[in-house]
C-alpha cells in the first residue's frame, strides 16, 4: 500500500504508523465505537466504527506539522542504519532542501537555512521559491519528467548570488526529493574579471597601434617627401611602441607575481637600502617634473623578509606615481618608521602634496587598469597597472598597502610590512 510519502515497507502495520498521529483521533473513536458495538452486540455500532477507521485513513492531512511527521517518518524509512538523510544533508556544505510528492520540505540543511532563511518542514517549496526556472525545475522533478535537471537561479536578497540548481528525486520511489544550489557567484566574478582583463588590456594595446598605424599610412601618403614632418612622426611612433613595450613588461610582471604561489624566499630585505636605490634610480624623473624629494629616515635601520627586485618595484611605482600625479605640489616626502601601533612593523610612507584622491576613487585605485584620470595617466605614460602590482607583492610578502587622501593637499600612500629582526 502506498503511503503519503512513498511506498511503504510494513503493510498495514506502517500504514496505521504513518496515519494515526494524522488523524489521530478519529482512530481512537473508531476503535472505542467498535469495542462498545462488540460489547454491546450492536452491529450499527460495528458499521459505525468501520466507518470512522475508513474516514480517519482516507481524510487528507492538511496541516504542516501533521505533513511535517509523515515526512519525518519518510526519512526515518530511507536512512541506513545510523546513517540518516538528514545527517547525510547536514555534511553537505552547499545548500540542499529535501522535499515530498507535494512539494513540501521534508529537511532544508544548514546551509540552506543560512541562505534562504526559515525553511521548515511542510513548508511548499513552491511558495517558498516564486523564480518561474525554480517552480518548472520542482515541477519537472515531481512529475519525474527528467532524471536530473539543472537551472540557474538567482537569489538578489541580501546580496546577489548565483545558483546552479539541480534537482532529483532520491532513490527509487521513495517519495523523496531535492534539490541542490551550487554558489557559482564567485566563478561568475572570475570570468567577468578575466573577460574585463582581456578587454582593457587589448584596448591599452590597439589605442598605440592604431597609432602607430595611422602615421605608417601618413608617411607613405601625404607626408612622404616631409622630412620634418616624418621626424616628428617617428618620434611619436617611438613613444608608442615604448607604451606598449611597457604594458606587455607590466602583464609580464603581474602574470609571473600570479605564478609565483608561494611568498618569496624570506631573505633579509634593508628598507632604507631598497627605497635610497629607487630615489637614485629616480632622480632623473623628479628633476625632470621639478619635485624636491626630502628623506624622513628614523635612526633605525629596518628590515624585512622578502624579494628585493619586487620591494624595489613597489616604492619604484609608489615614487613615480607621486612624482607624475603630485608634481604640481612641487616637493615629496618619503618616510622609514616603525609603526606607532603595531608592534614589529615597517612603515614606509611616500607623501605628495599634488591634488590628491577623490574619496570614491581610493576603494578601487589598486585595480588593474583603474585610473582617476585616464588622459593624465596616458600623457605621463602610465598604465594603470603599477598599483595593482603594488598590491600583489605586498601582499605576498604579507604586508599591506594604506592610502590616504585629502583632495587639492595631496596624498599618502604606506606600505605595512613586517620586520625581521637584524642579525649581528
Ligand atoms: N600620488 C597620486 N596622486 C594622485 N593620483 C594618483 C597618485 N598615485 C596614483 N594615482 C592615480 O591612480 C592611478 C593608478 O596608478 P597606477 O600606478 O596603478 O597606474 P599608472 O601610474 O597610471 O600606470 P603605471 O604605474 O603602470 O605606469 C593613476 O592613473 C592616478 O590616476
Ligand atoms: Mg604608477
Amino acid at each position: 500500500m502506498e503511503t503519503p510519502a512513498g511506498k511503504g515497507d510494513s503493510g498495514i502495520a506502517g500504514w496505521l504508523a504513518d496515519r494515526m498521529p494524522a488523524n489521530g483521533l478519529m482512530f481512537v473513536v473508531a476503535i472505542v465505537a467498535i469495542v462498545l458495538a462488540a460489547v454491546l452486540g450492536t452491529p450499527a455500532g460495528v458499521v459505525v466504527g468501520v466507518f470512522l477507521v475508513a474516514a480517519a485513513a482516507i481524510v487528507p492531512t492538511s496541516r504542516r506539522r501533521e505533513k511535517a511527521q509523515i515526512a519525518a517518518r519518510a526519512l526515518e524509512k530511507t536512512s541506513l542504519g545510523g546513517l540518516s538523510p538528514q545527517n547525510l544533508a547536514e555534511a553537505v556544505g552547499d545548500p540542499l532542501v529535501i522535499f515530498d510528492r507535494q512539494g513540501a520540505t521534508v529537511h532544508a540543511n544548514a546551509a540552506a537555512r543560512k541562505a534562504f532563511g526559515d525553511l521548515p518542514a511542510g513548508m511548499s517549496l513552491l511558495l517558498k521559491f516564486r523564480a518561474p526556472e525554480l517552480q518548472d525545475l520542482i515541477q519537472s522533478v515531481l512529475t519525474g519528467q527528467a532524471g536530473e535537471k539543472a537551472v540557474d537561479y538567482v537569489e538578489r536578497v541580501p546580496l546577489e548570488r548565483v545558483y546552479r540548481v539541480v534537482g532529483a528525486s532520491v532513490g527509487e520511489q521513495t517519495g523523496l526529493f531535492l534539490l541542490t544550489f551550487r554558489d557559482q557567484s564567485e566563478a561568475r566574478r572570475v570570468d567577468r574579471m578575466r573577460a574585463d582583463f582581456i578587454a582593457n588590456a587589448s584596448h591599452e594595446l590597439r589605442t598605440p597601434l592604431a597609432s602607430i598605424s595611422g602615421f605608417i599610412e601618413t608617411l607613405r601618403g601625404p607626408a612622404r617627401n616631409d622630412a620634418k614632418a616624418r621626424d616628428q612622426f617617428l618620434q611619436i611612433m617611438q613613444d608608442q611602441t615604448a607604451r606598449m613595450a611597457r604594458l606587455i613588461d607590466d602583464l609580464l610582471s603581474l602574470s609571473r607575481l600570479e605564478m609565483k604561489a608561494l611568498p618569496p624566499a624570506g631573505r633579509p630585505v634593508d628598507l632604507q637600502a631598497v627605497v635610497e636605490a629607487v630615489l637614485d634610480a629616480l632622480t632623473p624623473l623628479a628633476r625632470e617634473s621639478g619635485v624636491e624629494v626630502k628623506r624622513d629616515f628614523g635612526h633605525e635601520r629596518m628590515q624585512v623578509a622578502g624579494d628585493r627586485d619586487e620591494l624595489f618595484q613597489v616604492f619604484e611605482n609608489l615614487l613615480e606615481n607621486a612624482c607624475k600625479y603630485g608634481q604640481s605640489g612641487g616637493r615629496l616626502i618619503v618616510s622609514i618608521r616603525p609603526s606607532a601601533s603595531v608592534p614589529g612593523e615597517a612603515e614606509v610612507a611616500v607623501t605628495d602634496f599634488g591634488p590628491g584622491i577623490p574619496a570614491e576613487h581610493i576603494p578601487r585605485i589598486t585595480e588593474r587598469f583603474y585610473r582617476v584620470d585616464v588622459e593624465t595617466s596616458r600623457s605621463r605614460k602610465g598604465t594603470g597597472l603599477g598599483l595593482a602590482i603594488v598590491k600583489h607583492i605586498l601582499t605576498r610578502h604579507h604586508s599591506r598597502l594604506s592610502i590616504r587622501s585629502e583632495p587639492g593637499k595631496g596624498a599618502t600612500f604606506t606600505a605595512h610590512l613586517p620586520t625581521v629582526r637584524r642579525r649581528n
